[in-house]
């Protein structure tokens, strides 16, 4: 891929605006769940001050209303992180694109915080008028998110057009060469694992992949949509009945071409999602009409483990089952231990997925975590990315 590189820039005394992906998962009182997001941020911004130049970095937090700041939506939070990691205070600028007094206060060497981005407005639309307006305010942009390039938004996008430089991060670079190298020419079989709570959310990649893979393995309400495509009883499960047929014509697509959609055959049930819910394991013919299916069973675990120890490539979208209960991790954690385990090269990547990656204890024996849910889909996908072709668009002009 052809796109300016942050490394390859003199950043000396530059006002270096980085979009960085900041968006982690909080608990109910805002505490930070997850912070790798925020881990995997700080490399470019350790580069860019070391390099001698002033840093403002934003990122999104969730998806917020524009235009009406909320204290939940603040990165507040994220700062107090980023301050750790970096042994340093990082500010926490508000209302930073009408009161551009922090402008003047910012010095090389300084970092500062932009409040979340997309409380902005146009943010989401990619308004031209807000993204001139950021844009004025550095000498060098840099995307580093990559978890946010499937988005044409006024930071990810719109500024790239009118900053004087537009480069990737180092994050960025390296997820993209990572992805590109493993996916030219994967080493066969190729599995993917694809779940979540609804298959219409992920159909395109679903029929994406079903073209592409040798075995397409589907977890969560994904499967169990799947499992009512195929005539098995799913109880009261999350599933999506007008997306039945579509399940149905995938497996058939696949099975056409000798590749798989390896079913579940015994699944973990219970009668409610709750973390205190008791756990059943039982065939998959024998879920009951007030069941819930919140992993796949011990069978099923051992199948698919067998599956991915062959695999030459596998990729890791999603958890099995709801792993966050421990009575219903099982299925997580043995795939996480095949994963790690096995000689094929693995990628994964997605909110819940890096999760599970870290209650497993698995991030130094995945071949490669990306930071992106999304975007790493999207990538699969072979869509184009629109915030890394404004960054190959620049590095053209
Ligand atoms: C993500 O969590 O996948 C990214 O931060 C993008 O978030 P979004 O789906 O709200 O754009």
């Amino acid at each position: 891929m052809n796109f300016l590189r942050m490394s390859d820039l003199d950043l000396a005394g530059k006002r270096v605006f980085i979009r960085a992906d900041l968006n982690v998962p909080q608990d109910d009182d805002g505490r930070i769940t997850d912070d790798t997001r925020i881990r995997a941020s700080v490399p470019a911004i350790e580069a860019a001050l070391k390099a001698g130049a002033a840093v403002m970095i934003t990122s999104h937090l969730g998806r917020p209303t524009e235009g009406e700041f909320k204290p939940a939506d603040s990165l507040r939070p994220v700062a107090d992180r980023l301050a750790e990691l970096l042994k340093r205070p990082v500010p926490l600028v508000s209302d930073w694109v009408d009161d551009t007094a922090w402008q003047s206060a910012l010095d090389p060497d300084d970092v500062v915080l932009l409040e979340n981005c997309r409380v902005n407005r146009g943010e989401k639309k990619d308004d031209e008028a807000l993204a001139k307006k950021m844009a004025s305010f550095c000498d060098v942009y840099v995307n580093d998110a990559f978890g946010t390039a499937h988005r044409a938004e006024a930071t990810t996008h719109g500024i790239a057009q009118f900053a004087p430089v537009a480069c990737a991060g180092p994050l960025l670079a390296e997820e993209l060469d990572a992805l590109e190298k493993a996916l030219r020419s994967p080493g066969r079989p190729l599995v993917a694992i694809v779940a979540g709570s609804k298959v219409s959310t992920k159909l395109t990649i679903l029929e994406t992949l079903s073209d592409r893979v040798d075995q397409l393995i589907v977890g969560g309400g994904i499967a169990n949509t799947f499992l009512a495509a195929t005539g098995k009883p799913i109880g009261k499960s999350l599933n999506e009945p007008d997306l039945v047929e579509k399940a149905k014509s995938i497996i058939d697509k696949m099975k056409q071409r000798g590749a798989d959609v390896p079913l579940p055959t015994d699944v973990v049930v219970g009668k409610k999602f709750d973390a205190r819910t008791e756990a059943r394991t039982c065939d998959v013919d024998d879920v009951a009409d007030d069941d819930m299916i919140f992993d796949v069973g011990p069978k099923t675990s051992e199948a698919i483990a067998a599956i991915v120890a062959k695999a030459g490539t596998i990729v890791w979208n999603g958890p099995l089952g709801v792993f966050e209960f421990d009575q219903f991790a099982g299925g997580t954690e043995r795939l996480a231990k095949a994963i790690a385990e096995g000689p094929g090269f693995s990628i994964a990547g997605g909110g819940d997925t890096l999760a599970a990656i870290a209650k497993f204890g698995i991030e130094d024996r995945v071949g490669y975590i990306s930071t992106g849910g999304g975007a790493f889909l999207e990538f699969l996908e072979g869509k184009t990315l629109p915030a890394v072709e404004i960054l190959e668009q620049r590095a053209g002009r």
